[in-house]
């Protein structure tokens, strides 16, 4: 493992290099994504300071506008782009136009394929691995159950050595729907776990999409529901509001705090742990998150941008370059105390 560059170490990488202005865009599918949102203020905020000029552009969700904010740049080209691309299957015609123009391009969060990537040494993906994201969560609900798959404690309420459940997934063709969505049921499979899925659901990361969608889910299955499993915390915080409206999570006491022990609590796990989840948590409703390290992978992207615009090799990046393509950044377990 390498070490990271302290932040005034990176501030000076960042000014000693060049003599002119320097130029970087930043391309975000949906600024109004949170995660995408507090990722992105990170990345400007530990650019501030430094001579290069950084530019930020929304792509609103659409490819369309995406390409037209590219295109447009293109016109006046930068120096480096770090692109969160609205489609990642559709990043090799990206990664064309800025080989065409010697560009280099650090992609984030949403992972072009494989084979993409390779077609060209100067793109680079800076990301989690969602396998371990859907891994911690499936391990933070085996402990919650007593860590033994043959005898589940009370919180299997049917007692029937099963556990039922929802999950609530992002969008389709995002790598970490898909994977993560996997891996939980990978994970509790190995373990000897029964998991019964009483429905999955997408809300494409959104909490009133999955607001609005946990109204029916919960019709049918109310009554059995033991767990629910989100690819984000986003959409958790979605069902739970739903779920308040239907009796769930109440604070009998008044003291702030929902207590588990109480009939009417469900355990809910999420990933990101953006600050709103950490208040959920707290508070009792929202079990537990997985956090997607949005601040290291902010300063992955700053110190390997750094390293590219001093005219460094990537590999010199204070991070680690996996197969000279990639930084990963690990996710963790966040419960309450
Ligand atoms: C995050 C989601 C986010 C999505 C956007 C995922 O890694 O967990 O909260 O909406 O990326 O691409």
């Amino acid at each position: 493992m390498k070490r990271f560059l302290p932040l005034a170490a990176l501030v000076l990488l960042l000014c000693a290099c060049s003599t002119g202005e320097k130029r970087v865009a930043v391309f975000l599918y949906d600024q109004a994504d949170p995660f995408v949102a507090s990722l992105s203020n990170e990345i400007e905020s530990l650019w501030e300071g430094t001579i290069y000029r950084l530019d930020v552009y929304d792509g609103q969700k659409s490819q369309v506008v995406q390409n037209e904010q590219i295109e447009m740049m293109l016109r006046d080209p930068v120096d480096l782009a770090i692109i969160n691309p609205v489609d990642r299957l559709g990043a090799y015609a990206i990664i064309r136009k800025f080989q065409e123009e010697d560009i280099p391009v650090i992609f984030f969060n949403r992972e072009p394929l494989e084979k993409d990537l390779d077609q060209w040494d100067r793109c680079f993906y800076v990301g989690a691995k969602a396998e371990q994201g859907g891994q911690i969560q499936a391990e933070m609900i085996m402990d919650l159950f007593g860590g033994d798959p043959n005898h589940l404690n009370r919180f299997d309420r049917n007692g029937d050595g099963v556990l039922q459940g929802v999950i609530i997934r992002g969008e389709q063709s995002h790598q970490d729907s898909e994977i993560r969505t996997r891996e939980v049921r990978k994970r509790l499979k190995e373990e000897g776990y029964a998991f019964e899925l009483l429905t999955s659901l997408i809300a494409n990361w959104r909490r009133k999409e999955a607001y609005e969608k946990m109204e029916e889910v919960l019709v049918l299955h109310e009554g059995r529901l033991e767990v629910i499993f989100s690819n984000n915390d986003e959409m958790a915080e979605g069902a739970i509001e739903r779920m308040k409206e239907r009796g769930f999570f109440t604070d009998d006491d008044g003291n702030g705090v929902v207590n588990r022990d109480d009939e009417s609590w469900i355990p809910i796990v999420g990933i990101d742990g953006l600050p709103q989840a950490i208040r959920s948590i707290n508070e009792g409703s929202l079990y537990g998150t997985v956090i997607n390290d949005w601040e290291s992978q902010a300063r992955a992207i700053v110190d390997l941008a750094g390293t590219i615009l001093s005219g460094r090799e990537p590999d010199e990046s204070s991070f680690e370059l996996s197969g000279g393509k990639a930084i990963w950044t690990d996710y963790y377990p966040y419960l309450s105390e």
